[in-house]
């Protein structure tokens, strides 16, 4: 692992002078005068991603100012690796005391982990891992459980009687380490106890591209039942739901994950089975403490280390659970992930009504 140390200890001098300078200034006589800036920590996110916007940013920037009220966060949104990393090496560049990483593409990613090693700043790998390069942090969910909850959910779903019948499985952008790691633990799960008909991994977790996906793949069964599909992503789920109804399938099983409002939509109503629910809040709030601990030159409390290629990275993970129609509300609301209001809006409400969920 490379030291952190050195480039913290530098945006700490400067702040601690700003800071020196305002409590003169202030002496001057302005006692209303705005609070020196502090640290600036780039958070880079693929500007194509729902949970970003909804969840990561708000929540890690509330819990970093929480801890570090001059901190500021600069949020950076892409839609390639490229951009990503011109985003990230101009940061460096800038001076940010540390990088939050979502990348988009982990195999391309290496430039700006690299630049931002050589420059001292400290790099999280902000739920997706890249491998092969020297990171600093990595703060995720367990991503073979995530596989894992929503292929024994689908087994349980389907039941006993799979004569004749086949699964679709359609997994995660090929570019994100995580889709690998979800497909890992679904395959562990369903390999040997239930024929798989096709697999397909869909670029950029699109819902559209899943649709044609799904239609693809609905050829490869050959004659045999759809059983039910395995997918990584609530996303997926639904572009595979348009593919299966213009088809002419209902009531087929079919999994998701991201707790997505539009996911629990579904399930409430039944035309998805269930999600793979992930604390996004206390992610966020796990990496903003890491992130401020290591502001002010502590060592980080993390859950174990992760090999990467390049090393035991020191890694926080979280564990996701799995979220059916009656875990919608003891578990989704009752956390206060989101709210009634928010989920039973619109057309929405007759759902909700039908499905005993109140306000
Ligand atoms: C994240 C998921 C998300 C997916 C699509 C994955 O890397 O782990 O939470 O649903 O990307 O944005």
């Amino acid at each position: 692992m490379k030291r952190t140390t050195a480039g913290t200890r530098r945006v700490l001098t400067a702040a601690a002078v700003a800071a020196l300078t305002l409590g003169l200034g202030a002496c001057g006589g302005d006692p209303t005068a705005a609070p020196a800036e502090g640290p600036h920590v780039a958070f880079l996110v693929p500007s194509t991603s729902l949970r970003s916007q909804t969840y990561d940013v708000p929540n890690f920037t509330v819990a970093l100012q929480d801890r570090c009220p001059t901190c500021v966060v600069d949020v950076r949104t892409a839609e390639d690796q490229a951009t990503q990393n011109a985003q990230g090496q101009e940061a460096v560049r800038d001076g940010a005391a540390a990088v939050v990483l979502v990348a988009i593409d982990g195999s391309q990613a290496g430039d700006l982990v690299t630049s931002a090693d050589a420059a001292d700043v400290p790099v999280v790998a902000y739920d997706r891992l890249v491998k092969d390069v020297p990171l600093d942090y990595y703060v995720s969910f367990d991503g073979n459980a995530v596989g894992t909850l929503g292929a024994t959910a689908l087994l349980d779903s389907i039941g006993s009687d799979t004569a004749g019948g086949a699964v679709v499985m359609l997994q995660g952008d090929p570019a994100d380490n995580n889709a690998g790691l979800f497909a890992a633990g679904a395959h562990s799960v369903l390999d040997g106890k239930v024929e798989i008909a096709d697999e397909r991994y869909v670029t950029g977790w699109s819902a559209a591209q899943a649709e044609v996906e799904m239609t693809q793949a609905l050829a490869a069964l050959g004659g045999r039942r759809l059983l039910g599909v395995y997918t990584a992503y609530d996303g997926l789920a639904a572009g595979a739901l348009q593919a299966l109804t213009k088809a002419g399938y209902s009531g087929v099983p079919i999994t998701g994950q991201d707790a997505e409002t539009a996911a629990l939509q579904r399930i409430l109503s039944g035309t998805q089975t269930m999600t793979v629910f992930k604390d996004l809040p206390a992610q966020a709030r796990a990496t903003a403490t890491l992130v401020a601990d290591v502001l002010e030159g502590r060592t980080p409390d993390t859950t174990g280390t992760t090999d990467n290629g390049s090393g035991a990275v020191p890694t926080v993970l979280l564990q996701p659970q799995a979220v059916g129609k009656a875990e919608v509300s003891s578990k989704v609301l009752a956390e206060g992930y989101t709210t009634v209001d928010a989920l039973c809006a619109g057309a929405a409400s007759t759902v909700c009504a039908q499905a005993g969920v109140a306000g």
